[in-house]
């Protein structure tokens, strides 16, 4: 039996957050430059995003730059922007082929003009596809999205538009970039770091975390099934006991 005929479809996590790291040292340790890595690590996001897809994953939300990367060298941080331009113009008409639609989360005031246009246009051209919903996070952090909606919460309370005294975490929940998404059930890093890194913070709450110490540019859709197989051989108890959950 193939590692995906091992999947069992009736358990699949509806929601996959995953930190894709290991794109530099993965070139360094082969005497490249670190942009090399984040070249090929373009082919596993393809791969991956593939392999959710066919296997009728609901949500897959990918790490690709965090706040605090825009603090890395000027010459790394262009080189992903123009990838990140380049890789959305081509992957368009992928993603529409295979019903995806991409949404973004993000300061993204921080990107660069040609970035934002090329983004705001890939999501008015896959936003009527019903498939797997693709959810990058760009410019991303958990602290500036909780800043952010506590910011609006408190505007809005001011605004009169809510009572300060409803304010719970369903309200929260609503002003979060995520507000549209269910939680992430699952969460896979790679490259053999264990941290959390700003991701997610306040929605990872329950999520199943799987380490691997395979480097992104490596990371393919037979490391995707080993992830969600370790992840169907959990037991999720939500605080409960073991016996109430059988
Ligand atoms: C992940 O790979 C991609 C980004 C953070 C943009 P890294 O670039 O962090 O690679 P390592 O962790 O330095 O190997
Ligand atoms: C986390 O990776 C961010 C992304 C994968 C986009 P980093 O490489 O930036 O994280 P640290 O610095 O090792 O924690
Ligand atoms: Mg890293």
């Amino acid at each position: 039996m193939s590692l995906k005929e091992s999947i069992n479809q009736q358990a699949l996590p509806k929601h996959i957050a995953v930190i894709m790291d290991g794109n530099g040292r993965w070139a360094q340790e082969q005497g490249e430059d670190r942009l090399f890595g984040h070249l090929h690590g373009v082919e596993s996001v393809r791969d991956i995003v593939e392999g959710a897809a066919e296997l009728g994953i609901g949500f897959l939300t990918l790490y690709a730059f965090s706040t605090e990367n825009w603090d890395r060298p000027q010459y790394e941080v262009s080189g992903l922007m123009e990838l990140l331009v380049d890789t959305i113009r081509k992957e368009v008409p992928t993603l529409n082929k295979n019903n995806i639609k991409l949404h973004v989360i993000g300061d993204l005031n921080m990107l660069p003009a040609n970035a934002r246009q090329e983004l705001s246009e890939a999501l008015t051209e896959t936003g009527s596809n019903t498939g797997l919903q693709l959810i990058m996070a760009l410019s991303y952090s958990s602290r500036w999205e909780l800043g952010n909606a506590v910011r609006n919460i408190a505007i809005d309370v001011k605004a009169g538009k809510i009572d300060p005294l409803k304010v719970d975490q369903d309200t929260l929940q609503q002003y979060l970039a995520t507000s549209a998404f269910p939680d992430p059930e699952l969460m896979i890093r790679t490259s053999g770091e264990y941290r959390i890194s700003n991701f997610l913070l306040y929605q990872l709450a329950y999520a199943e975390l799987y380490f691997t110490n395979t480097r992104w540019p490596e990371f393919r859709k037979e490391n995707l099934y080993e992830a969600i197989i370790d992840f169907q051989g959990r037991q999720r108890r939500f605080g409960k006991t073991g016996d109430q959950i059988t």
